[in-house]
């Protein structure tokens, strides 16, 4: 009798553990290309290497065009692929256009794996796998890459311009941005932690240096000379001043002490909900290593193609 009822609870629980499965179009673990290519996850991370130890800055641009490509109809590799006569991409949406980078290593990345195991190796893969190489090289922390992703044939320059958050967003519009994308509010500050590393051009933060208060004198002053209130809007400075190539929490003592350079970074340390969690990040090293590392994995599982689903590109920069 018992054992009857217990066989039906794990017949219904088999059922819905394999109806959420193809809902959720899983991603596979690490070990997804190796019978299928093995030397793909060690052929991105020695080109990464290098590409980092060639420019430093690289490390921060590969990690942020993942996140620009999952935050746009999910991670796809959308944001690779080139405008042509007949096709618009992402690469021209505000958010885009003149600043992320990063696509000639990408290609060398794809050129070596195609070449070792033609049109198995994604192009959105090589986007998580790099990313996660980028950070771990800038001495952040690592975690596990989820894998199997397939390549859209799409991409929507709409989207990009409406799902890609602004430096002008204030606390509530942040936190809207990423809830939109299924994080909370703890896991934006966290994943805004990648501000850790990288650049941003004087037009995406001059008024804040001009115009806003909460902002250390000291801080604006330095910044101004490389970022004139009018002219220079290319001109770049590092998102975190203390570290700007290292991975660590110095971005949250950063916005504790009024120096977050952009308006959005420092709307996390101006007096509201997220407060809290910015003094304890810019305490504690190792509950934000951990967190990012959660965030980092949640946020590579967006809308996945996987299955039959998209394709695997042969170039990342134009559907097959
Ligand atoms: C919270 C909302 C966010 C806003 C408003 C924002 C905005 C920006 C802006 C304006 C820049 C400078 C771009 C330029 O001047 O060309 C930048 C750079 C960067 N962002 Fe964000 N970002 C956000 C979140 C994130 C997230 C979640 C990540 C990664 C997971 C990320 C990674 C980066 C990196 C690494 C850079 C430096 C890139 C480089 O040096 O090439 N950002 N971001
Ligand atoms: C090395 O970095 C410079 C920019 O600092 C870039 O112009 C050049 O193309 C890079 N070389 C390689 C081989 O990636
Ligand atoms: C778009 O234009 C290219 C030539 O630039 C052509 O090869 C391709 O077939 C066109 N695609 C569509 C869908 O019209
Ligand atoms: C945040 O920005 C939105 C949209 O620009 C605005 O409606 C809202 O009043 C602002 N909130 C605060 C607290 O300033
Ligand atoms: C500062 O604010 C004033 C008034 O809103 C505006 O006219 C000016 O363009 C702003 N300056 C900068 C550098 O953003």
């Amino acid at each position: 009798m018992a054992s009857n009822t217990n066989r039906k609870i794990y017949f219904v629980f088999f059922v819905c553990a394999i109806a959420l499965r193809s809902a959720l179009a899983q991603l596979s673990n690490q070990d997804y290309y190796t019978q299928r290519c093995p030397r793909a996850l060690e052929t991105i991370q020695s080109a990464v290497r290098s590409a980092v130890a060639n420019e430093t800055r690289m490390g921060a641009s590969l990690l942020r065009l993942h996140f620009h490509d999952c935050f746009v109809n999910g991670c796809d590799a959308s944001i690779l692929l080139d405008d042509t006569v007949n096709f618009t991409g992402e690469k021209t949406a505000f958010p885009n256009v003149n600043s992320v980078r990063g696509f000639d290593v990408i290609d060398t990345i794809k050129l070596k794996v195609e070449k070792l195991c033609p049109g198995v190796v994604s192009c959105a893969d090589i986007l998580a796998v790099a990313a996660r190489d980028s950070v771990v090289i800038l001495d952040g922390p690592s975690w596990q890459v989820q894998l199997g992703r397939r390549d859209s044939t799409t991409a929507s320059l709409n989207d990009a311009n409406i799902d890609l958050p602004a430096p002008t967003l204030n606390l509530s519009g942040l936190i809207t941005s990423f809830f939109n994308k299924g994080f909370t509010a703890k896991e934006m500050v966290t994943l805004s932690g990648s501000h850790t590393i990288g650049q941003a051009r004087c037009m995406t933060f001059r008024t804040r240096l001009y115009n806003e208060s909460n902002i250390s004198p000291s801080f604006a002053m330095s910044l101004k000379s490389n970022c004139p209130i009018s002219g220079g809007d290319n001109n770049l400075s590092p998102l975190d001043i203390t570290s700007p190539t290292f991975f660590d929490n110095a971005y949250f003592s950063n916005l504790v002490s009024q120096e977050g350079l952009l308006h959005s970074d420092q709307q996390l340390f101006s007096g509201g909900s997220t407060n809290a969690q910015v003094a304890a990040y810019s305490k504690n090293l190792g509950s934000f290593r951990n967190d990012f590392a959660d965030a980092m994995v949640k946020m590579g599982g967006l809308s996945p193609l996987t299955g039959s689903s998209g394709q695997i590109r042969t170039n990342c920069r134009k559907v097959n």
